[in-house]
């Protein structure tokens, strides 16, 4: 009988620590096991700030995930987050001297397309293929055993700033944890509730989360931009706070009880006062004003991610949120009207087992990043080594 293949994927996010333990089975089908999220302080942006509560954070939700699927895993893929991630094309072509694609020429070409010009504070987090060719035939899904004379490779070197990378491992082995990968947090979102029709006919995915949102565009089948925003629904909340004059735990509650992109119509709420002593009234076109405000600068800030890809048509399988902020009541209605795409939820998908519990659009960066380690592109971690003589190889390449 074959082996069972259980992996552990963790998604360290600003506002909650996801852990899912789960298995590969077939036709690309995750089996969640055990899936669990536990509330975090001490991240900012998707950056660690707090070493030691993170690291409990990510211990709790690791230990009822695995408690779940009476497991006890602890070789992780783990997401990292935030605007420092950066995408660097490359590609390189190599002579076919036999003839015909073995296996070691497929790994020497894409060996030779990752050894790209990063900023001197990056180091490698993750390698992307976009595309392997033979002989000027790109798209080549296996190219082994294909005859020709030169092979082609496309990939996007995920990167990411060494010192944060650095703090997030640290966490991670607090935790108990050993990093066998670590992913971008925004394209596993993709990855995560995507369809191969989204990604070949064109689609925008918005992971908006607490303290970011990760933009990711495919086309053709293919990654084509990858970007993080350093905005979530975490800024909403504190506006609310601000401008209402009302505690953080009350303004998340006004936020997802009442608060309504575009149309939040007349009236008003009580709400007890920080000391709570007495009632205040809080009218709903005041927080109305509050919310356009930031969503405007929010969706700007989008808009200037867009902007780098170059559309003909806009993306034909539209725009697709996902992440705890892409509930905001109203959103996708919004955004639809602004941008004149199609947008709907994305809940991630492919998933067997405890699927009910997973499929909410907060867990798509931890099932995509479960689903990094299964399957036939269970994407090759880049070993902390590797990592490192990037950095060194980037330097001298200077
Ligand atoms: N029903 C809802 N309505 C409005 N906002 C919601 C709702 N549910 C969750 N959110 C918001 O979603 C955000 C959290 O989303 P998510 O769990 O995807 O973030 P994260 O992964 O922790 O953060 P990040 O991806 O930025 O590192 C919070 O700001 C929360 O207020
Ligand atoms: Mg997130």
């Amino acid at each position: 009988m074959a082996k069972r293949q259980l992996v552990l994927a963790v998604d360290v996010g600003t506002t909650k620590v996801s852990a899912l333990v789960g298995e590969g089975r077939q036709d690309n089908e995750l089996a969640v096991m055990g899936i669990a999220a536990t509330p975090v302080v001490g991240m900012r942006r998707g950056l660690v700030f707090e070493a030691e509560r993170v690291a409990l954070a990510i211990r709790d939700a690791v230990n009822r995930a695995n408690s779940m699927a009476s497991t006890e895993v602890s070789v992780a893929a783990i997401s990292v987050g935030g605007e420092h991630l950066k995408i660097t094309p490359g590609q390189a072509r190599i002579a076919l001297r036999s003839g015909s694609v073995r296996a070691e020429d497929v790994r020497l070409v894409i060996q030779k397309a990752c050894q790209v010009k990063l900023p001197l504070d990056h180091e490698v987090v993750q390698i992307i293929r976009r595309g392997i060719g033979v002989d000027g035939f790109r798209g080549v899904m296996d190219p082994i055993g294909m005859v020709g004379h030169r092979l082609e490779a496309e990939v996007f070197v995920v990167s990411g700033l060494s010192t944060v990378l650095r703090n997030l491992r640290r966490v991670v082995a607090m935790a108990g944890l050993t990093p066998v990968s670590l992913v971008a947090g925004a394209r596993a979102a993709a990855e995560g509730v995507l369809g191969d029709d989204d990604r070949q006919l064109g689609v925008v995915l918005l992971d908006i989360g607490g303290g970011t949102t990760g933009v990711t565009i495919y086309r053709g089948g293919h990654l084509q931009h990858l970007g993080v925003v350093p905005i979530g629904g975490e800024a909403i909340t504190a506006d609310l706070a601000v401008g209402l004059g009302v505690v953080a735990a009350q303004a998340e509650r006004l936020k997802l009880e009442y608060a309504q992109i575009g149309s939040l119509g007349e009236g008003s709420v009580e709400v007890h006062t920080v000391n709570g002593q007495s009632v205040k009234r809080i009218e709903f076109a005041e927080m109305k004003e509050i919310l356009d405000a930031r969503i405007e600068e929010w969706a700007g800030f989008v808009e200037d991610q867009l902007r780098l890809v170059e559309w003909a048509k806009g993306p034909a399988a539209g725009v697709v949120i996902t992440g705890g902020g892409a509930l905001l009541k109203g959103m996708a209605p919004f955004l639809q009207t602004r941008w004149g795409w199609p947008v709907r939820i994305g809940n991630p998908k492919g998933l067997q087992g405890l699927s009910d519990l997973s499929r909410s659009p907060g867990y798509s960066t931890v099932v995509g990043v479960a689903r990094s380690l299964i399957g036939p592109q269970a994407e090759r971690p880049v070993p902390e080594w590797r990592s490192r003589l990037s950095l060194f190889m980037a330097r001298i390449l200077r």
